[in-house]
């Protein structure tokens, strides 16, 4: 076996956990069958149960068939298995790190990894640190060098005095250049298409600024409530879920200016001017371009559903919002006045992530004017679950009358893709064992997006009101349409 640049021990603790079993190892299933993990390669799955290995293999057998985007090859699955362990040890117990790091040198001998790690730690927030730390003490780092790295779930921090302390405590372990904080948004197959919609084609970014944009929507909506995340859900509410981390992102990604190069850093560079040119609030501007709601009952499906309130592990008197919309203010000379609205729930009408691109309206010119009201342009850039290209604009209907249709391209990308496309841990998995921290958030992402979202939590508890609540299967309180409606706009339909 030659040695690949790539060679190392994926250590994933949290090896039992909901995250591993639903989305990393079908991720790592499917990188094998497409041959894409180098030969010396290995993956540790770390957890505190009491289990044999052949337990182990067993149910991520069962999670491979349940949650793999393919079918299970049992050859494919025979040969992750030659490279798939499970190890017992307590995150806050030595001895388990002692165990470990035996282990682990085992396996370099084995599989030839010559004692590259990469730590994935798909643990619940409050291990971070210990962890951290823990492999630290343990002698399981070695002065930060680059065949050490660190892979860290979100959420990252509650707040961002939480997130700096973490920061510093991972930094002190783990150089910046090998962390890579995980917002899988960024995996997503579109998500890396907005560069390159944006960058390759002319017709786009020449008029990609405020002179010819409207406006810009980002809506990203669930039709589940919490499920059994109710506990976690308390705590955080949507803005820091959802808005802190996979909205901003989008937002960055779309309103960015071309990097200098497409190297990993440039591209960061300009992901951070965008977040330090977010406007921020004051409870006054927060109140009157922020609107908050929480799910009531409802029908989803002809089915009754509970009020988030009747949720497990949530408060009776809850004031968590499960839903916010924003007006969003990017102040640099491309997006003068150009408002972003922003928008996430759960228990909405549809499932998806979209991005809607609204061109300004030609002046009615005299030749158009009897024909009504012309449409604008829409560029729609959809994430999931459907993932492609809309774009709208106006034809002459085909007849003797002059009415003017809008009319529509659009772009399937999923239809297209042979296999369907890969999911977004696929392709996060394989970037952090190739070194390439593009598709992760630099600290001064995270730190920006806190600053920014600490400034609405601010002014949200000087006004401690009580919720609007909105029909479970519905778009929200109808003071999030209102939100347009002022500015004369209205939301386009995801
Ligand atoms: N689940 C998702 O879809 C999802 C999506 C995005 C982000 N995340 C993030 O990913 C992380 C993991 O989430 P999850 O849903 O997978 O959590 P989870 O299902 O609760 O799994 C937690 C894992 O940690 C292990 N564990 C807990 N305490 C331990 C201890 N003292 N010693 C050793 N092992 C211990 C658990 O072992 P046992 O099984 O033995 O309890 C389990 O393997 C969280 O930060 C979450 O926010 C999850």
């Amino acid at each position: 076996m030659g040695t690949d640049a790539r060679a190392c021990i994926m250590v994933i603790f949290g090896g039992t956990g909901d995250l591993t079993y639903r989305k990393l190892l079908p991720a790592l299933y499917n990188l094998q069958a497409k041959n894409a993990m180098p030969d010396n390669f290995a993956v540790v799955a770390v957890g505190r149960r009491d289990i044999q290995a052949d337990a182990y293999m067993d149910a991520a057998y069962k999670a491979l068939q349940q949650f793999s985007r393919t079918e299970v090859d049992p050859k494919i699955w025979a040969q992750l298995c030659e490279r798939l362990y499970y190890q017992k040890a307590n995150f806050n117990d030595d001895g388990g790190y002692y165990d470990l790091k035996l282990f682990l040198s085992e396996l370099d001998e084995k599989h030839g990894t010559g004692g590259n790690r990469v730590y994935y730690l798909a643990v619940a927030p409050e291990y971070f640190p210990v962890i951290v730390e823990k492999l630290y003490q343990n002698s399981m780092v070695k002065n930060r060098t680059t065949s050490q790295k660190v892979v860290i779930e979100k959420p990252f921090g509650r707040d961002l005095s939480s997130a700096r302390a973490l920061n510093q405590r991972i930094t002190e372990v783990f150089s910046e250049e090998n962390t890579y904080r995980i917002d899988h948004y960024l995996g997503k197959e579109m998500i890396q298409n907005i560069m390159v919609l944006r960058f390759a084609n002319v017709v786009f970014e020449s008029v990609w600024n405020s002179q010819f944009i409207d406006n810009i929507q980002i809506s990203s909506s669930e039709i589940v409530g919490v499920e059994n995340r109710g506990e976690y859900f308390e705590q955080s509410g949507a803005l820091r879920d959802m808005v802190q981390n996979h909205m901003l992102q989008l937002l960055t990604l779309i309103a960015m200016e071309p990097p200098a190069n497409l190297s990993t850093e440039s591209i960061r560079d300009e992901k951070v001017k965008v977040l330090k040119a977010l406007e921020h609030f004051t409870p006054q501007t927060a109140q009157e371009f922020i609107v908050r709601g929480q799910y009531g009952a409802g029908k989803i499906d002809g089915k009754k559903v509970r009020a988030y309130r009747a949720e497990e592990k949530v408060s009776l008197i809850s004031n968590v919002e499960t839903f916010v919309a924003l007006k969003v203010n990017v102040a640099n000379f491309r997006w003068a006045g150009v408002p972003f609205y922003i928008r996430t729930g759960k228990r909405m009408q549809n499932k998806g992530t979209e991005i809607i691109v609204q061109f300004k309206r030609l002046p009615q010119i005299l030749y158009f004017k009897d024909y009504g009201t012309l449409h604008p342009n829409i560029l729609s850039i959809k994430i999931q679950p459907t993932e492609g290209i809309y774009f709208q604009f106006n034809v002459k209907e085909p007849g003797i009358q002059n009415k003017i249709v809008p009319v529509n391209m659009d772009f399937c990308q999923n239809c297209l893709a042979e296999d369907n496309s890969p999911e977004a841990y696929e392709k996060l998995l394989l970037d952090v064992t190739q070194g390439d921290s593009t598709l992760f958030t630099r600290w001064d992402e995270v730190e920006n997006a806190w600053k920014f979202v600490e400034s609405i939590a601010n002014a949200w508890q000087t006004q401690p009101t009580a919720l609007p609540t909105y029909a479970a299967g519905t778009w929200g309180p109808l003071a999030a349409e209102q939100l347009l409606v002022k500015d004369q706009r209205q939301w386009w339909q995801v």
